[in-house]
């Protein structure tokens, strides 16, 4: 037994002493295997237990067990005190160098519609338009009524109204209308009334933004899109007026060799309505699936502001006339870059996008 201490307390000294003097890590991984590991040191003594009488063994094996775990501790300490030596080198060692170059910062671009709608706003500043907002969220006031469509209309059909629900209905299983008709704008159209009632004439103003309507889904049709509504209001105005300022934006927008042409067509809120369509750019008038084949893309529907609509804005139609148009930016971007498919515009893939970086 006195042997044993003797040699477990000659085992504790040199773990000390050895690791007093260990310089790396390694090092002390090494002395750790020697002292302490399944054939080091300390598992030899340990076999000697057997050879010792009976009743000292428990001490003994205490006393063995109490330098292992002052060891164990030892080393660990050793080990914390190496690491934060080591921080303190480095953190001595660094330098900032003030003259090295930034790292970049990836700096985005407009997306190619809005490049369009920009482009679109300056092309109109030249005819002395100014941009007037309307909300998202409308009534079916604004979006149909006074706009010269009626409840139960059948133009309402043109457009697939997205409405907000009444509250609580969708909870109760039995998703209704808001009983005070409030909708997702189905078109800018309803910022006309808005700018009647809030601006004195002569107006002209555009207001861009997002419309959302419940469409299937295809080539040419998208769920939320962008319109541009522009409206005149003056003692003086014509359809020949709109159909050349049309024609001159059409050239502004896709050059001079830009093929268009003016369509009947029906809106309740314009009488008569026209539609205004450019050849097909993605396929050059071939026809593709982009134009349905035909050749031509329709990029706005317009006409002469009705009178109902006028007296609705507040002006009386035997002084005052106007004309309106909601132009369609997804579809006149896919024409500038003869894109094929208005899905690709907001699938928000930087590979497609990113192509359109040189735009401002
Ligand atoms: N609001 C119509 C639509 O969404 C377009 C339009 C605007 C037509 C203005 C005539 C005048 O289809």
């Amino acid at each position: 037994m006195t042997d044993l201490r003797t040699e477990l307390d000659h085992l504790r000294s040199t773990a000390h002493e050895r690791l007093a003097t260990a310089g790396t890590v390694d090092e002390v991984d090494a002395l750790r295997q020697e002292l302490l590991g399944r054939a080091g040191r300390l598992t030899a003594l340990l076999k000697q237990l057997g050879s010792i009488p009976a009743e000292e063994r428990p001490a003994a094996g205490q006393a063995a067990n109490e330098v292992r775990r002052e060891i164990d501790s030892a080393i660990a300490d050793r080990l914390a005190a190496m690491r934060a030596g080591d921080r303190e080198t480095r953190i001595a060692d660094e330098t900032i160098d003030m003259s090295a170059p930034g790292r970049p910062v990836r700096v985005g671009h407009l997306h190619p519609v809005l490049t369009t709608m920009r482009d679109l706003r300056e092309i109109f500043h030249a005819y002395g338009f100014e941009v007037f907002e309307g909300p998202e969220i409308e009534t079916e006031e604004y979006n149909f009524e006074l706009l010269n469509i009626p409840p139960d209309h059948p133009a309402r059909d043109l457009w697939d109204t997205l409405y907000v629900a009444e509250p609580g209905s969708v909870e109760a299983g039995a998703p209704k209308p808001a009983a005070d008709g409030t909708i997702l704008r189905a078109h800018t159209s309803p910022a006309q009334i808005r700018a009647m009632r809030a601006l004195d004439p002569p107006i002209r103003v555009l207001t861009p933004g997002r419309c959302f309507r419940y469409e299937a889904v295809d080539a040419s049709h998208g769920f939320e899109f962008f319109q541009i509504e522009g409206l005149v209001v003056d003692r003086d105005t014509s359809l020949a007026d709109l159909k050349g300022m049309l024609e001159e934006v059409a050239r502004a927008l896709y050059g001079r060799d830009v093929r268009t042409r003016f369509r009947p067509g029906y809106y309740p809120f314009t009488e008569p309505s026209v539609a205004f369509d450019i050849g097909c750019l993605v396929c050059g008038g071939a026809g593709c699936p982009a134009c349905k084949r035909s050749g031509w893309m329709t990029i706005l529907g317009a006409g002469m502001v009705h009178p109902v609509v006028l007296r609705g804005g507040g002006y009386d139609p035997d002084e005052f006339q106007g004309y309106a148009f909601g132009m369609g930016p997804d579809r006149m971007t896919m024409l500038r870059h003869g894109i094929g498919d208005i899905r690709l515009l907001f699938s928000a893939d930087l590979r497609f996008v990113t192509q359109f970086a040189e735009g401002r």
